[in-house]
């Protein structure tokens, strides 16, 4: 069993399609182990996305994460990293197969619906952030 983290993005939880991508996720498989509704802070969204800190597209990243509600939730399954990302389909919706989540519901590279985790060390790292056992 493998852990990661998910997001729902504040462009799909205003589009009042939460619901739609948790049946998807447990439609494939996936156990909720861990889920909390949020409004980040810009600098809460800062901090998740600080490897990205030097691109051009942190500000805009950063002010549109910390622009509404965001749902995040932990998810566990067999080979979790992976088959997440299959499911979220490319990081750009126009080149993400028909069938995943960004190819039905996201907009835009930047409000692409949804985010997972790309390694294990950044799983850790991610659910860490959100689920640390201080926080
Ligand atoms: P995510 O999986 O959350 O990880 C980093 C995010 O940065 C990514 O999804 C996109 O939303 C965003 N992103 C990546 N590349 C670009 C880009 N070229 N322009 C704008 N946003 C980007």
């Amino acid at each position: 069993m493998e852990r990661t983290l998910a997001i729902i993005k504040p462009d799909a939880v205003k589009k009042r399609i939460i619901g739609k991508i948790i049946q998807r996720i447990e439609e494939e498989g996936f156990k909720i182990v861990e889920m909390k509704l949020m409004h980040l802070t810009k600098q809460q969204a800062e901090g998740f996305y600080i490897v990205h800190k030097n691109k051009p597209f942190y500000q805009s990243l950063t002010d549109f994460m910390s622009s509404g509600d965001i749902v995040v939730m932990v998810l566990e399954r067999e080979n979790a990293i992976a088959h997440w990302r299959e499911v979220m389909g490319s990081t750009d919706p126009a080149l993400a197969k028909p069938g995943t989540i960004r190819h039905t519901y996201g907009f835009s590279i930047e409000r692409n619906a949804v985010h997972g985790s790309d390694s294990p060390e950044t799983a850790e790292w991610e659910i860490n952030y959100f689920f640390s056992k201080s926080a």
